[in-house]
């Protein structure tokens, strides 16, 4: 696509998840400010989205998208101005269709027009969905967007939201800066995993500029244990997703206030945090070649056995020849779960430190080949493995 944008995954806020259409410019304001005095916005949680229902149902005389009116009587380039007064950035909504899901106007065939009044407005992103298509397939749909985006001389991030259909991951990189994978997700165990297990076939496809999206986060919604946001939250980091909030940041527990502050997990998906780990000296070989551009790899699924294979290991590379670990039990038991060096890609006898991401603390190794950790039911421990000097000259 080559917009310059995503080069890690995209951080921010989405109204979706949790306001549905009950919100308004109000609403925006207030969550700008709490992303601002929570300290969210600080750790790069930088885009504010409004998705669906911003604007009336029809468009005005002229053809324009109008906001409205009762919900946005200010317009958007009020909020976009207030917004950007704060340090952070605007999304939009709009439907790669006649219309979008809760039936409001879409760009199809409108984008030239409709790219142009987002850029006029301050728009510096765009989710573009996918309903009411005519049937027209997403590889023709999507590109004119991204040209008409292009055209208005206005940095906008590009988010593809047309759900996996037609396997976005092996054409959408040259459209788009991150493109949906899967349906919409649910504030549910069972759909917050099978959306994981989705993703996690398209790994190899991500990377610098365009990045799977698995939606949007749950955590803080209320229906997940506190254990199951955790690993919502450390397995969307690990797969390089964007970290895009669906909660109502202006009222949120300290628990979830706990989890989307996590510096170190948002480390493992972020370039700008990622030296904050870096072990003293960091030099050991590997069995597998570690790619040329280690921060963009989507880590994945690597091993996993138990009943329904519930006890998961799931990792991939960092940069400066660490990797990333999540011990994730999905069985109703508590157990001890090991990851083998070999699933991970580290030559045996690696040594290597242990950070534990969420006790934020070094643990010790309990092996020369393998690492286990007691994991909860539904938990996930995360962490991340550096190599240590003195492995070279043992090996
Ligand atoms: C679709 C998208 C969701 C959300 C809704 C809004 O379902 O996938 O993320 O934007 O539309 O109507």
């Amino acid at each position: 696509l080559g917009n310059g944008l995503a080069n890690t995954p995209q951080m921010g806020w989405n109204s979706w998840n949790y306001f549905r259409c009950d919100f308004d410019e109000k609403v925006i304001k207030e969550t700008v400010d709490a992303l601002v005095t929570t300290g969210l916005a600080k750790l790069g949680y930088n885009y504010v989205n409004i998705d669906d229902c911003w604007a009336e149902p029809t468009r005005n005389s002229e053809g324009k998208i109008v906001p409205d009116s009762k919900s946005f009587p200010s317009g958007v380039k009020d909020l976009a101005d207030y917004i950007h007064s704060k340090g952070l950035k605007l999304g939009i909504y709009s439907d790669a269709g006649l219309y979008t899901c809760q039936i409001r106007p879409g760009s199809l065939k409108h984008e030239y027009d409709d790219a142009a009044l987002f850029a006029s407005w301050g728009v510096d992103y765009l989710k573009y969905d996918n309903c009411f298509n005519l049937g027209i397939e997403p590889e023709e749909r999507y590109p004119p967007m991204r040209d008409a985006l292009n055209a208005t001389g206005r940095t906008i991030f590009y988010s593809l939201c047309e759900w996996g259909v037609n396997n976005p991951a092996l054409w959408a990189s040259k459209i788009g800066n991150s493109w949906r994978t899967t349906d919409d997700i649910e504030d549910s165990w069972e759909s917050m995993t099978t959306i994981a297990d989705i993703n996690n076939k398209w790994a190899a496809y991500a990377g610098p500029g365009g990045w799977n999206d698995p939606d949007m986060l749950e955590v803080g919604n209320g229906g997940m244990t506190f254990e199951e946001y955790r690993g919502h939250f450390s397995i969307w980091a690990l797969m390089k997703a964007p970290l895009i909030i669906g909660c109502d940041v202006r009222n949120m527990t300290a628990e979830t206030y706990d989890i989307l502050t996590n510096e170190e997990v948002i480390s493992v998906n972020q370039v700008f945090l990622n030296d904050l780990l870096t072990p003293p000296s960091s030099s050991v070989i590997f069995a597998n070649e570690i790619s040329s551009d280690p921060l963009g790899v989507q880590g994945k699924k690597v091993d996993s056995y138990g009943p329904d294979g519930c006890y998961q290991i799931w990792a991939g590379p960092l940069s400066e020849q660490r990797f990333v670990l999540a011990l994730w039990n999905r069985c109703s038991k508590p157990s001890t779960i090991t990851a083998n060096w070999g699933a991970i890609g580290l030559e045996s006898s690696t040594t290597v430190s242990v950070r534990d991401l969420w006790k934020h603390k070094y643990v010790s190794l309990n092996s020369a080949t393998s690492f286990s950790a007691h994991v909860d039911a539904h938990a996930c421990e995360m962490y991340i493995l550096a190599p240590v000097a003195a492995a070279r000259s043992a090996s």
